[in-house]
């Protein structure tokens, strides 16, 4: 009978210790630095700054990427940043869970439908830089990606 408790008593241990783990990789990954806020997932396309995605210049040093990612591909035009300056990206979606992976950065965003995601990223080298998506999303899930290019 003793054994039993102590096996009971493991599992629920290695449950508690595994929960722990996710939960604490999870907002390790995925909390954006500058906070998150939320809108109404039918509302992304008319509310700033997604009514208008693409680049904006903030000022000399800072640019703003406003980017709304769907199944399957992101809303994102003209999407050309210069290296050495801040970048800030501001990231949601209309419909299901996706992700924002720049290829060789740091950037790798869980997006959530109507919650805003920021990152701030610097490029250093120009180039042209693969965005996509690794969150599984659908049918199409692998057909999602983008180029953003550093000059
Ligand atoms: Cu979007 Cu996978």
């Amino acid at each position: 009978k003793y054994e039993k408790i102590w096996l009971v008593f493991g599992v629920v241990a290695l449950a508690i210790f595994l929960g722990v783990v996710g939960v604490s990789a999870f907002s390790h990954d995925h909390t954006p630095a500058g906070g998150m806020h939320t809108i109404d997932p039918k509302k992304v396309n008319e509310t700033a700054p997604f009514d208008e995605p693409g680049v904006t210049q903030l000022d000399d040093d800072t640019y703003q990427v406003a980017i709304v990612a769907m199944a399957f591909g992101y809303n994102a035009p003209d999407l050309r940043v210069p290296a050495g300056k801040e970048i800030i990206f501001h990231v949601t979606a209309t419909d299901v869970v996706h992700s924002f992976t720049i290829d060789n950065t740091k950037v790798n965003m869980m997006v959530v439908p109507g919650q805003i995601t920021t990152k701030s990223y610097t490029f250093e080298k120009p180039g042209k830089y693969l965005i996509l998506c690794n969150e599984y999303c659908g049918t199409g899930h692998h057909m999602m990606f983008n180029e953003i290019e550093v000059y």
